[in-house]
């Protein structure tokens, strides 16, 4: 025997009404704040995953002192590899493992350096900016997720080889030094993370690609910055030389590429994108004139969202990922309310990331405020809102704890 159940409410009775207001109220309420408070835990756990990392061998306590300072590092080997790092304890304690299969041939990309790093960590949208002033650069901001890195390179002569060109990785000029070049500490060291996790070989598939970084997702790219600090095309040639002579990057179709003969832009587990001074008018030729007979370009220059008119008259995936700061696009100097960015500001952010998103170009804004926390805090979550890819981060455990 089936029974129904039927409740009715009289809407025209006052205690009806209020009875039912209360009874919704009662449910209601508390069923928001369990949704609230799974949401948290859901993001804490995404911003968190540092925190439960039992694989990266370097004790926690040393990432929270914030080692700003890149003048009292110093580089060390292991057998060939260089690794740059401001504590030498930590170092000890990291160069125990790294690269250790490399070193003796054995191909097992599950305990690779890349996996020992990443495993279990989620990518994060944050840019580790000037990497170099990490306590490890490269491998801190890999150990939180990040998946944008950036260097400032300066063009020298080398006094240890002949005053041959060298590139040097420094924030100020007279800190330079000879050992710090971005082959040997940026991009011989991406090429044997790299080498690390493909040493399977090709698995014959037409939509194969080469594994990246990141355990979890292995077909992220990760994007290297190169900031130039002297003179644009000069500066710039020289590191493509370097990428082209002296790493088998290309070679082993580990990098990004834009195709000049298919028109195809090829995604790789490495991007490398050119800002600072950008010789702009030499990369929008390289389609014409192949400087590096390469039949492809290898760059994208970090597009200026606030003018993204040359970027839209180029078809040819000159830039992939843009920049700007929160200054230039929205118009205010600082936010002084704990709401963050108002209305207006906020849609004009909006059209500014559609724009970008339109022409395919990731958006990654800067300069945001840093303090108070709270202002920090909300401007960082409205504009993951509003869809921007990545945010510009100085301080690796701020981001953590966000
Ligand atoms: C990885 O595993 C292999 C066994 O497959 C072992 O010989 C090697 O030492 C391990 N490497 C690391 C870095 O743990
Ligand atoms: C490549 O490496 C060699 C040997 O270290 C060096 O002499 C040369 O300058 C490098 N080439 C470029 C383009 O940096
Ligand atoms: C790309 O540019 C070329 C030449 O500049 C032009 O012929 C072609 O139609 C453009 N393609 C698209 C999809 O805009």
């Amino acid at each position: 025997m089936e029974k129904t159940i039927r409740l009715t409410v009289d809407f025209h009775n006052p205690s009806h009404l209020a009875m039912f207001v209360l009874s919704v109220g009662a449910l209601v309420v508390p069923l928001t704040m369990l949704c609230y408070v799974g949401l948290q835990a859901v993001l804490g756990q995404a911003y968190n995953t540092f925190d439960q990392n039992p694989q990266f061998p370097v004790d926690q306590e040393h990432f929270s002192q914030s080692s700003n300072n890149a003048y009292s590092s110093e580089i060390y080997s292991v057998g060939h590899h260089q690794v740059l790092s401001n504590h030498r304890k930590v170092y000890n304690q990291f160069a125990a493992s790294l690269f250790q299969n490399l070193h003796e041939g054995i191909c097992n990309p599950d305990n690779s350096t890349a996996s020992q790093l990443t495993r279990d960590k989620n990518v994060i949208p944050v840019h580790s900016h000037n990497d170099y002033w990490r306590t490890l650069p490269v491998f801190d901001a890999f150990s939180n997720g990040m998946n944008s890195i950036e260097a400032d390179i300066w063009l020298k002569n080398d006094p240890t080889n002949d005053g041959a060109m060298t590139l040097l990785v420094g924030h100020n000029e007279p800190y330079l030094q000879p050992q710090h070049s971005v082959e040997n500490l940026y991009l011989k060291m991406l090429n044997n993370l790299l080498d690390e996790v493909n040493c399977v070989g090709e698995i014959p598939s037409s939509d194969f690609r080469k594994n990246g970084f990141f355990y979890n997702d292995p077909h992220t790219t990760t994007y290297l910055y190169i900031d130039i600090k002297t003179e644009s095309t000069e500066t710039y040639k020289v590191f493509i030389r370097t990428v082209v002579e002296n790493t088998t990057l290309i070679k082993n179709g580990y990098l990004t590429y834009f195709d000049f003969s298919k028109k195809e832009l090829v995604w790789g587990p490495l991007t490398l994108v050119i800002t600072g001074n950008v010789p702009t008018e030499f990369i929008f030729k390289e389609e014409i004139d192949d400087p590096f007979n390469l039949n492809k370009r290898i760059s994208f220059v970090d597009a200026q969202l606030i003018n993204l008119d040359n970027i839209k008259s180029n078809n040819d995936s000159i830039s992939v990922i843009g920049s700007g700061s929160l200054n230039e696009i929205v118009g205010t100097t600082g936010i002084k309310s704990f709401g963050g960015l108002n209305e207006e500001e906020l849609s004009t952010m909006k059209k500014v990331v559609e724009e970008a998103h339109n022409l395919n170009i990731k958006v990654r804004i800067w300069d945001t405020p840093n303090w108070p926390v709270q202002i920090r805090d909300m401007v960082w979550k409205q504009l993951l809102e509003l869809n921007v890819d990545y945010l510009n981060v100085d301080d690796l455990s701020d981001a953590r704890k966000f």
